[in-house]
């Protein structure tokens, strides 16, 4: 059970790095294209303060994961990924075996900072593949070939313990004969996990703007069903079954970082929009940064308050964001853990309609998805949730 992880004093460590050499039309992530030489002498000086800053409020914690995202945290210097750890260590101890993840896109993997990556810690890598066709690569708007991709996977392979690819289906033009073909690539290069994300048009993007004028030609509903039949099933058959909506992985390979994201476990989050959920005297709080990478840096730089916000969540709260994350997991959610009885953070009525329909089941404490509510994850989220 994925539940066995779980650790009362374990908590988890992310850092957002917001840029990016040029921006994705699709991607809504806090992220920029880089406009001016960055100095990361600064960078270095308000990562520490922002972990000084929380290390004062929350203590006596063993951190499990640490993850390095972003953006593109793989135009980070190795030599400031080691010093970030060390700062880490300098407040809380890691756990024996806890997994370091960094995000690589493969246009800044050169083998002599990847090879530092090692050195610092890291110990997992996700690599941005998205596509396996360079066509699919261009759609995309990335700036890296499959050929550069490849190359960058197997120095991975070679490195790393553990290596995860992200990859996105239901592009524009995108068919279930063509995404066979590429799960088929990616599976001959062993990867530990995957992360295959279905192609969401998000508001305030380039896409977002295409799809409005009517200008982005997606495949209909029928293909993208059909897109994750085929998903579900080769990666099944591969050895690399799903674990969460989007995530597969081989046997001891699921992320723990993003598994105790969906577990509802304590984390905390530095970076210009990174936020955190972290228990202080029994009380759950959830905090954000300061999204913009420019006023985030001054604010820190002068040893300012860089939180945007602090608030104390609710029981119903807890209850409706434990919900949203736990029913992503194959393994469902044990309900035990939500700080109210199931009657009053669920529409019940809903929740047995929904069972009886076959899109969810009740087993034990365990509330789960089946097969047929993963693919309509958001709807049957909306039902049960309305009343909250
Ligand atoms: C935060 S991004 C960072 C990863 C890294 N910068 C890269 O682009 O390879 C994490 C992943 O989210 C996925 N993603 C971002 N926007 C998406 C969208 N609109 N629809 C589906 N997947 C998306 C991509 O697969 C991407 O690799
Ligand atoms: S998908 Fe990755 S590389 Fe592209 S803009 Fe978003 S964070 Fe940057």
């Amino acid at each position: 059970m994925l539940t066995s992880i779980d650790e009362k004093d374990y908590t988890s460590f992310y850092l957002h790095w917001p840029f990016c050499l040029s921006k994705c039309p699709y991607c809504s992530f806090n992220s920029y294209a880089i406009a001016e030489i960055i100095n990361f002498n600064e960078w270095r000086e308000a990562y520490f303060w922002a972990i000084k800053l929380f290390a004062k409020q929350y203590q006596n914690k063993i951190i499990r994961s640490v993850y390095f995202g972003g953006g593109t945290p793989s135009l980070l210097p190795s030599s400031l990924v080691k010093d970030i750890l060390n700062e880490i260590q300098h407040y809380w101890d890691f756990c024996e075996d806890v997994e370091i993840t960094l995000e690589i896109n493969p246009e800044t993997a050169e083998e002599s900072k990847i090879r530092g990556y090692r050195e610092a810690g890291i110990n997992r890598v996700s690599v941005g593949m998205q596509s396996m066709y360079d066509e699919g690569l261009a759609i995309l708007g990335r700036g890296h070939s499959v050929e550069a991709s490849i190359a960058t996977m197997k120095l991975c392979l070679d490195l790393f313990k553990s290596v995860s690819v992200d990859m996105i289906y239901a592009r524009p033009g995108h068919s279930v004969k063509i995404w066979e073909q590429e799960l088929k690539q990616l599976f001959a290069l062993s990867p530990h996990h995957l992360s295959l994300y279905q192609l969401t048009i998000e508001n305030e993007t380039v896409f977002g703007n295409m799809f409005r004028k009517g200008e982005l030609l997606l495949p209909d509903d029928n293909t993208c069903s059909d897109l994750f039949e085929v998903t579900q099933s080769l990666t099944r058959e591969h050895g690399l079954p799903a674990y969460e909506i989007s995530n597969h992985a081989k046997a001891g390979h699921e992320c723990v970082h993003n598994m105790r994201y969906w577990l509802y476990e304590d984390y905390i989050g530095i970076g210009p929009g990174a936020h955190s959920r972290v228990t202080i005297d029994g009380c759950k709080y959830a905090l954000a940064h300061e999204t913009n990478p420019r006023k985030w840096l001054r604010a820190l730089l002068e040893h300012q308050e860089i939180l945007e916000e602090r608030l104390k969540l609710t029981p119903q709260e807890q209850a409706r964001e434990a919900i949203l994350v736990g029913l992503r997991m194959t393994d469902g959610l044990d309900y035990r853990k939500i700080p109210l009885p199931l009657e009053q953070c669920i529409d019940y009525p809903a929740m047995e309609r929904l069972i009886e329909e076959g899109y969810i089941e009740l087993e034990g404490n365990i509330l789960r998805c089946t097969h047929e509510g993963r693919k309509c994850l958001n709807s049957v989220l909306l039902l049960l949730l309305a009343s909250l």
